[in-house]
């Protein structure tokens, strides 16, 4: 008798917060019915999501072997081939190319960076895969290059 009472207590109990958790989502849903411009905006937000899911597919597909996953450009690949990448935080990088620059470097390569194929990635989704490019420049800023110790101890300095 009494264990079946303690069973119920935690049963209710383990209960609440799923109920809890679901008035919330369903007074979030209220919300956003509350105006149709609203709940386009939201598609309209998760069309986009959307849109970066697939452009961060591509890109770890196609572009994160040389760049890598955050756009340093250091990894072993970059290394073995020697090839000279900016990361995309990098101020004279993506931040100094236009769109266009960016969707022809993508579309036709240079050097020894392969073009995007058409049957690869249509014209939208290369538009997509520069937003994201350009996300991940401004999410991993590059590091300013390690300048010059700073004299931190004056005695250091001093002639010994
Ligand atoms: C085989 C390695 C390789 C792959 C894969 C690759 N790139 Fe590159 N990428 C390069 C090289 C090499 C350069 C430098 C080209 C130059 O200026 O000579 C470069 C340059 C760039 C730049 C200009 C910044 C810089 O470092 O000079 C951007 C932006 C860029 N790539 C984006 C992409 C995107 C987006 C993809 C995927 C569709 C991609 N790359 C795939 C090798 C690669």
């Amino acid at each position: 008798m009494w264990k079946s009472l303690l069973l119920i207590a935690a049963a209710t109990s383990f209960g609440l917060a799923p109920v809890a958790m679901n008035s919330n989502a369903g007074q979030a849903a209220k919300h956003t019915q509350k105006s149709a411009a609203k709940a386009e905006a939201e598609q309209q937000a998760s069309a986009n999501a959307e849109a970066m899911d697939k452009a961060k597919k591509l890109y770890e597909m196609d572009c994160a072997l040389c760049h890598g996953d955050k756009g340093l450009g250091d990894t072993d690949i970059a290394k073995e081939m020697k090839l000279t990448l900016l990361p995309y935080g990098d101020p004279k990088a993506v931040a100094a190319m236009s769109d266009q620059e960016i969707f022809d470097l993508i579309r036709k390569g240079k050097d020894k960076m392969p073009p995007e194929a058409q049957a690869r990635a249509k014209d939208d989704e290369v538009h997509d895969l520069i937003k994201y490019v350009r996300q991940l420049a401004k999410d991993n800023p590059a590091t300013a290059p390690a300048a010059p110790a700073a004299p931190a101890e004056p005695a250091q300095q001093s002639p010994q």
